[in-house]
C-alpha cells in the first residue's frame, strides 16, 4: 500500500509543505489530488467541491507542478503554453495575454521564443510552473520542483511561490530541503510508509518533537536524512 488513510487539509492561501523521505507516499499523494492516479478510497475536496474521476469545475481549480518535467523539448515556450492552455479550455485570446504574465511570474520572458531544448534544468521547472499558472487555479501542487535546478533559478522559483502564496494562491509543496518548508509553509505534514505522522506548523512541529529545528524534527520522526 502506497498511501494509507492519509488526512489533511489546506486552508485558502495557505502554503502548505509535504515532507517525507524517499517512497513515503508523496508523489502518490499528489497524484490522487489531481486526479492523475485513481484513489481505492477517500476523496478529495477542493474549493468545497469533489474531484471527481472526470472533468470538473473542481478539478480545473488546481494546477499541477508534476516531479518530472513535463514538456515538449521541440517547442518554444510560448508554443508549450499555447498547448497546455489549449488543454485547459483557454481561448486564444485570453491565451495571449496570460501567456506574457505567466512567464514574467517565472522570469523566462526573455526567453519565450527559445526552444526548450535550450534550457537549463532549472528554466525547465520554471516553465512548467507557468504551465501549471495559465488557467488561474486556486490550488498550485508542486512535487519536488526545487531538484536539480540551478541556485539562480531556486531562488527564483521559491520568491514566485512567495508572491503567489501572498497574492492568495493556495499551495501544496514538497520537498527535501527543509529551509525551503521553513521559508515558504505555514504548516507541515510529514509522511512515512504511506502515513501522515505529523502535522502542525514548523514550530508546533519543534515543540512536539522537542527539537529546535526542521531538520531534526524531521530526523527524529523518520529515523532519516531527508538529503540522503
Ligand atoms: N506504479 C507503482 N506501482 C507500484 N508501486 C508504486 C508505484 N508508484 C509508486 N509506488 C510505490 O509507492 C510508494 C510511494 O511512492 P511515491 O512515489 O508516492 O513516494 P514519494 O514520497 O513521492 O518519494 P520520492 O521522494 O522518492 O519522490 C513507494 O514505495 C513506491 O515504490
Ligand atoms: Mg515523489
Amino acid at each position: 500500500m502506497a498511501v494509507d488513510d492519509v488526512t489533511f487539509t489546506i486552508e485558502a492561501g495557505e502554503t502548505y509543505g509535504l515532507l517525507g523521505p524517499n517512497g513515503a507516499g508523496k508523489t502518490t499523494t499528489i497524484s490522487m489530488i489531481a486526479g492523475v492516479l485513481r484513489r481505492d478510497g477517500g476523496g478529495v475536496d477542493v474549493l468545497g467541491e469533489p474531484i471527481g474521476s472526470g472533468g470538473s469545475a473542481a478539478k480545473a481549480s488546481i494546477g499541477l507542478v508534476p516531479q518530472e518535467i513535463a514538456l515538449f523539448d521541440d517547442l518554444d515556450a510560448v508554443e508549450n503554453l499555447r498547448f497546455f492552455g489549449r488543454l485547459q479550455g483557454m481561448s486564444k485570446r485570453d491565451l495571449a495575454d496570460r501567456i506574457d504574465e505567466v512567464l514574467e511570474i517565472v522570469g523566462l520572458s526573455q526567453r519565450r521564443r527559445d526552444r526548450v531544448s535550450t534550457y537549463s534544468g532549472g528554466m525547465k521547472r520554471r516553465l512548467n510552473i507557468a504551465a501549471a499558472l495559465l488557467h488561474r487555479p486556486a490550488l498550485l501542487i508542486l512535487d519536488e520542483p526545487t531538484v536539480g535546478v540551478d541556485p539562480q533559478s531556486r531562488n527564483q522559483i521559491l520568491d514566485s511561490i512567495e508572491r503567489l502564496g501572498r497574492d492568495g494562491l493556495s499551495v501544496l509543496y514538497t520537498t527535501h530541503y527543509m529551509e525551503e518548508a521553513e521559508r515558504l509553509c505555514t504548516r507541515i505534514g510529514i509522511m512515512d510508509g504511506g502515513r501522515m505522522i505529523a502535522e502542525g506548523s514548523p514550530g508546533e512541529l519543534e515543540t512536539l518533537t522537542g527539537r529546535a529545528d526542521l531538520e531534526s524534527v524531521f530526523l527524529s520522526l523518520t529515523g532519516s536524512d531527508l538529503r540522503d
